[in-house]
């Protein structure tokens, strides 16, 4: 089978892996395998999980390592083709009719269309890999809009033609599965469910973000972590508080407080949420030390 252009290069999932590590991102195998088949293979890449497990960042840290260009559509309740495709500069077009008195002007020209992030991919093509961020978001209607396009990689401008990719954006999408996405959206694609990364990995990830945490600290933030996640809470720890967590206490120890204080004073790092914090309150030198009530 020929090898995809797109991963001229990176031979191997563990190729990819290493790739991925050197721009900062550990990614398990079973992440590796999916993102490197999803490439060989020519297919969108769909990262579902929680928030805060690394969807995004993984498709930032692909771009890096294919040297491509980063286009990221974030998708919203209620999210259109108009916003995600393009839009004709209305007020400019006015102004060069009103300008033009009675001469004649092209109104359907470069400068009168305003790229959105899809029509941007296109015209990338190669240089670009084009993140559809948080599609669970967006509606159904807007989902079957996307199916379509990532079956033909083009857009028709009524005034202007069909855009067309010359080769075609390496796509990643993902959803924090608010909802079940579309059977046919997921056939298309390559698919993968991102874990919380287990403890070892979650440490070695603290220690690559935040370099003046000491390995001790991390491997202590990241089982208070865990034993958060395993309470029933609005807006559990993503893999980012479980950084900044780290990195806060640091400080706070630096400036005098001891473990497990300093873990204590700087919860508001790890978790964002008033009721949260109130339901584990009477409980958090437990679920900070793992010690039994
Ligand atoms: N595997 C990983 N390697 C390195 N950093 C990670 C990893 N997973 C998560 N992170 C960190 O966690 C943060 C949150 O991840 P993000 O991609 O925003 O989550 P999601 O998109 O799934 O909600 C990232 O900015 C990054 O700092
Ligand atoms: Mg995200």
């Amino acid at each position: 089978m020929p090898v995809n252009p797109v991963i001229a290069g990176i031979g191997s999932p563990p190729e990819l892996h290493d790739a991925l590590l050197a721009a900062q991102y550990l990614a398990d195998d079973d992440l590796s395998t999916a993102a490197y088949l999803a490439l060989a293979l020519g297919k969108p890449l769909l990262l579902e999980g929680l928030p805060g497990v690394g969807k995004t960042e993984a498709a930032k840290a692909l771009a890096s390592v294919l040297g491509r260009r980063l286009i990221r559509l974030q998708c919203y309740e209620g999210i259109d083709a108009g916003a995600a495709l393009y839009e004709w500069n209305y007020p400019r077009q006015m102004l060069a009719i009103r300008q033009a008195g009675d001469d004649y002007v092209n109104i359907y020209k470069d400068e009168f269309l305003i790229a959105r992030p899809m029509l941007d991919a296109l015209q990338a093509g190669g240089n670009a890999l084009l993140l559809i961020d948080e599609i669970d978001r967006s509606d159904h209607e807007f989902e079957a809009f996307l199916l379509e396009f990532l079956s033909d990689f083009q857009i028709s401008i009524p005034e202007r033609g069909t855009v067309r990719a010359d080769q075609r954006p390496v796509v990643v999408l993902t959803s924090n599965r608010t909802r079940e996405l579309h059977e046919a959206l997921r056939r298309r694609c390559v698919y993968h469910w991102i874990e919380y990364p287990d403890a070892q990995r979650e440490a070695s990830i603290v220690m690559m973000r935040a370099s003046s945490v000491a390995r001790d600290t991390a491997d202590k933030v990241v089982a208070a972590v865990s034993r958060l996640r395993a309470e029933p809470l609005a807006k559990p720890p993503g893999v980012a508080e479980t950084v900044e967590w780290a990195e806060a206490a640091t400080l706070l120890n630096i400036q005098g407080a001891d473990w497990p204080d300093a873990f204590k004073r700087a919860i508001g790092v790890a978790l964002k949420d008033q009721e949260d914090l109130s339901f584990i309150a009477s409980r958090i030198d437990q679920i900070i030390t793992g010690a039994a009530a």
